[in-house]
């Protein structure tokens, strides 16, 4: 006969569940982050027999005309809203997720507060800082006289209560999941168990009432939103605010959506008074730009349907080292890699005796193909010591074979690019052409031996380069 299982043992970093211990997750292959926790229902499946009879549903038909709209409200930040997909649905749970000190309490505050302030119901609980700090936080942001109402606890269970008590809020926030405790679970708060149960019980409020619940994850090391994958899997957008601590920008991106697209981000700027929203997000990643100086190239990007022109600074030196280093700050380090090897076999240049550095500037992470021939060109003209046309831009995808493939919206990066003041665009020669007056000069790329046509000649090569090289 089994042994029914009362004591079971959570993965920390991936929420896997094992009967014996062990020093390493089989799941994740995390080391020691097995520990021992209480199931309170015992393991999947043994309830099974116990279960009642079920009742049959009612089904419904998913053409049904009568079924009320979804309305969303704005959260009074057209960057969140943009990032959400047009506003907070009512009923809905979004999870923020952050490394600490990015910002995720100061945008939910502010966001909470100007609901308050335009008559919507707005309760926000934090675990993590007591009223006083959250009052101080509000003065500098200059919400402080909002009607915002304010709890700080942690216990889940007075906050369900606080919930339940007074109508249902349009919007609930918690920051954050991690602090929240249960009184029945022998398990610290930030365990699997309590993280679990506690948004679990916070997202079935959220469905019943129709208020929308804002909860705040930590990320861990690896930048994972901490506690269990469950919880991403439990509420229906997950958002990560990211940005370099070392610049002002941050980033909200939406990695999971089901009431919009995912691709859309929102960009901010933290200022001494908070979160100022940035509308023209190109303006704020160029302006530091040194034109004249070999190795920058301008890529004309996209982020969800917002053109963003960004900076691409490359620096090739020769190396000292057996193995050259490659070191990628903001974009894939195996693209870099794949792209060196192209400019290897099919344009010529060798980068096996340099150290390669390649960095997006303002702390942006680019995840589109279409940034390599900009790479290209930073590359390039690195290794030659020539700057490149100070009023270009550089858009399109190189594959393996050294085919400069089109990319999508070429008409929407070229406006943005225009608006800007650049006078030309580097582009695939087989992008899609403007319907109307072009707002560039284009200078068509079919294979990546054709950036030399556009690329000014290589200045007096420095010693210690080889000359077949350049
Ligand atoms: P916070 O919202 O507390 O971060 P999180 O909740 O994600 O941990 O942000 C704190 C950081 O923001 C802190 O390092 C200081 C900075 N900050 C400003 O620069 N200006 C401001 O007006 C505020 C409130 C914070
Ligand atoms: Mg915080």
């Amino acid at each position: 006969m089994p042994r029914a299982a009362r004591t079971l043992y959570v993965c920390q970093n991936c929420g896997a569940t094992a009967a014996r211990w062990a020093g390493k997750c089989a799941a994740c292959n995390e080391w020691n982050s097995l520990i021992e926790e209480e199931s309170a229902t015992g393991p999947p499946g043994s309830g099974l027999a116990a279960a009642k009879k079920g009742r049959v549903l009612e089904l419904e038909s998913l053409a049904a005309t009568n079924a009320p709209s979804m309305r969303r409200f704005s959260s009074g930040s057209a960057e969140l809203d943009r990032v959400t997909g047009g506003g907070i649905v009512p009923g809905s749970a979004l999870l923020i997720g952050g490394e600490p000190g990015i910002g995720k309490s100061t945008l939910l505050l502010e966001v909470a507060a100007r609901l308050a302030g335009r008559g919507r119901r707005a309760l926000y609980f934090s675990g993590e800082e007591a009223a006083a700090q959250v009052r101080l936080r509000a003065e500098r942001l200059g919400v402080a006289q909002a009607p915002l109402a304010l709890a700080c606890d942690s216990n889940l269970a007075n906050i369900l209560a606080t919930l339940k008590a007074g109508p249902p809020p349009d919007l609930v926030i918690v920051d954050s999941i991690q602090t929240l405790w249960i009184d029945g679970l022998e398990a610290a708060p930030g365990t699997v168990a309590q993280v679990r149960a506690a948004a679990q019980a916070l997202v079935r409020f959220a469905k019943a009432s129709g208020s929308a619940l804002v909860l705040v994850g930590h990320v861990t090391k690896d930048g994972q939103i901490a506690g269990p994958k469950l919880v991403e899997h439990m509420v229906d957008t997950v958002l990560y605010f990211e940005g370099d601590r070392g610049h002002p920008y941050r980033i909200l991106r939406a990695t999971k959506n089901r009431f919009g697209a995912t691709d859309e981000i929102g960009v901010f700027e933290m200022a001494g008074e908070g979160l100022r929203e940035v509308a023209n997000a190109s303006e704020l990643f160029l302006p530091e730009r040194q034109a004249s100086a070999p190795g920058s190239a301008v890529f004309a990007g996209i982020e969800g349907t917002r053109p963003l022109l960004v900076e691409m600074q490359a620096l090739v030196v020769p190396s000292g080292l057996g193995t050259p280093r490659r070191a990628v700050v903001g974009w894939d380090s195996n693209r870099l890699s794949m792209l060196l090897a192209v400019l290897d076999a099919r344009a010529g240049v060798s980068f096996a005796t340099q150290d390669v550095y390649l960095n997006v500037a303002g702390g942006l992470k680019i995840s589109e193909p279409a940034a390599d021939v900009a790479a290209a060109a930073a590359l390039l003209s690195s290794i030659r010591q020539a700057a490149l046309p100070a009023d270009r831009v550089f858009l399109g995808e190189i594959a393996l074979s050294g085919a400069v493939r089109a990319v999508r919206h070429t008409q929407l990066r070229l406006k943005e690019a225009s608006k800007l003041g650049f006078k030309a665009a580097v582009l695939p020669a087989a992008a899609e052409p403007g319907a109307e007056r072009e707002p560039l000069q284009r200078l068509g790329l079919a294979h990546v031996r054709d950036l030399f046509d556009v690329l000014p000649p290589p200045a007096r090569l420095q010693r210690g380069r080889n000359p077949e090289e350049v």
